[in-house]
């Protein structure tokens, strides 16, 4: 069993570099790649960077270069369910862009155009119990099966994450799920998302992201690694 983990920013692989030993490091691009071990599993571990082009470019070498048979992405997300709480973990449901709008040439926002596929990508079933299981271990900490939704947009405004939620029933929004879905749709490879709540995207999100980043990281971080211990 190969898992490729993928992160956006520092904040949010931080924490694996210290959990478990990357043994092997590959440039690919500008990116970097670390191989190693962990438990019975093979991992392969990157920052992509923010955003959803970044995440796909990562998402597809996992696949091409490393032939990874699970990617799960790892990190902060805006709550767009007002039953969240910052510090709550939201595992994906089905991913789905946001910000796709063809709705000119009469196609609905959120779906892709003219693509023989669906718009939401459902994440693997098998992953999304075993990382349930995982976080519910973790402690004291409210998981959360829900919807995540990606856009190229740090959202922080409340009528704009109110759209968000009502246009897409959305429960949480961020900047890479949904593109690293949709490859791992494409390749037929399982994906799991798994966020823990920064902040509500809102107007306060700028300064609520900056003061949880680093401890909702490394709660999503915890809760990936007991996951991959149970396989
Ligand atoms: N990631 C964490 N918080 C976010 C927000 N408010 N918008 C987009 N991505 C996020």
């Amino acid at each position: 069993m190969k898992i490729g983990i993928i992160g956006a920013m520092e904040e949010e692989i931080a924490h694996f570099t210290h959990l478990f030993t990357i043994e092997e490091k590959f440039t690919l691009g500008k990116n970097k790649y670390g191989e190693g071990k962990y438990g019975f599993c093979e991992v392969v571990l990157t920052k992509a960077g923010v955003g959803k082009i970044n995440a796909a470019a990562a998402a597809q070498k996992m696949i091409d270069v490393f032939h990874v048979d699970l990617i799960l992405f790892t990190g902060v997300a805006g709550a767009a369910n007002p039953g969240y709480e910052i510090g709550d973990v939201v595992i994906s449901t089905v991913c789905q862009q946001h910000d796709i709008d063809a709705s000119p040439l009469g196609f609905p926002r959120g779906t892709i155009p003219m693509f023989e596929g669906p718009s939401e990508f459902a994440a693997d079933p098998a992953w999304k119990s075993i990382l349930k299981e995982a976080a519910e271990e973790a402690g004291d900490v409210n998981v959360h099966e829900g919807k995540v939704v990606s856009g190229d947009q740090f959202v922080a405004d409340k009528k704009a994450v109110q759209y968000i939620r009502d246009t897409f029933d959305a429960d949480c929004v961020e900047m890479e799920g949904a593109a690293v879905a949709q490859i791992a749709w494409m390749h037929d490879v399982p994906y799991v998302v798994l966020r823990t709540i920064s902040d509500k995207a809102n107007g306060e999100a700028p300064q609520m992201f900056q003061q949880w980043l680093y401890e909702a990281a490394e709660r999503s971080a915890d809760i990936v690694t007991r996951a991959i211990q149970k396989f």
